[in-house]
């Protein structure tokens, strides 16, 4: 086997888009700009959103943080996202999720900006996601492909198999995979027979968010298998495949921690930059 060091491929995309961001600012001056927008104080999601507003800070972006309490009403979280879609200086639009439950999601997902969306998870993202003309693919989805290429993974007529169905990750990358020609099998809490089905797995996605849970018996030989679980267990951060006994079986393993998790923050720093160039370039028209 051998590792898909995901660490590794995230600071060479993050190297390169901030290479092209000290271009920008020689050239028009103009760089581009992330807002993100924590409610409340879910620990990982501090982390997560933290990590996200350094990288954008160390590649060269604006950042604009808005921490709100958790109490924030979901009229003065819309009013925010709205002045956000107003402001010029900022190209994309990140609300963490999960949002505490008095505030409708959806509500708020669909009141950004699709230009805006650089999480990709707005109707109008999700349906062009689907029709293959996404501009703005959400970030983990697109950072496992991106994994995928950089690896020399062939798509095209393999088997991929993906656990999970959320809205975040199963079904995108399932899209991504099938606009890549790949036959896509997508599994869920409620497949019958699951091993039979991931055995057949050219490259296995398991994206559950249930520790260890991917065993040995139901990875075929030489399988690539990308895990996005971050579970954490006695305090280690632990995956959704039981790395140790599938490691040996698969051609190619993504590590957890540093393997998908560094991707999707690179990929949210190259969304900000595609939305940055498509509403420079709108604004010529
Ligand atoms: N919560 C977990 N993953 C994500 C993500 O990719 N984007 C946002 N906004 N919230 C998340």
């Amino acid at each position: 086997m051998s590792l898909i060091d995901g660490k590794k491929v995230a600071q060479e995309i993050r190297s390169a888009i901030g290479e092209e961001v000290t271009e920008l600012k020689a050239n028009a001056g103009d760089v581009p700009g992330l807002a993100t927008v924590l409610v409340g104080e879910d620990p990982a999601s501090a982390v997560y959103v933290r990590s996200k507003n350094k990288i954008c800070k160390e590649l060269g972006f604006i950042s604009l943080e808005h921490t709100l309490p958790a109490n924030t009403q979901e009229k003065d979280l819309l009013a925010l996202v709205h002045e956000l879609n107003r402001n010029q200086a900022i190209n994309g639009i990140l609300v963490q999720l999960p949002l505490p439950e008095h505030i409708d999601s959806i509500k708020i997902l669909e009141a950004i900006d699709p230009a805006k969306d650089v999480d990709g998870f707005h109707p109008v993202s999700m349906g062009r996601l689907m029709m293959g003309t996404a501009v703005l693919a959400p970030c983990t989805p697109s950072g496992i492909i991106e994994m995928l290429d950089r690896y020399g993974v062939e798509i095209e007529g393999k088997h991929a198999v993906v656990l999970g169905r959320s809205n975040i990750v199963g079904k995108p990358v399932a899209m991504l995979l099938l606009h890549r020609n790949a036959t896509v099998t997508l599994c869920h809490s409620r497949t019958q027979d699951l091993s039979a089905v991931t055995k057949t797995a050219d490259i296995l996605i398991a994206a559950v968010g249930k520790p260890n849970m991917v065993t040995k018996d139901m990875v075929k030989e030489g399988a690539v298998v990308i895990d996005v679980g971050i579970n954490r267990v006695d305090g280690k951060l632990t995956g959704d495949v039981a790395f140790n006994e599938v490691e040996p079986k698969a051609s190619l393993i993504t590590p957890v921690p540093g393997g998908v998790g560094p991707m999707t923050i690179a990929m949210l720093m190259a969304n900000t930059l595609k939305a940055f160039k498509a509403q420079s370039e709108n604004a010529k028209k």
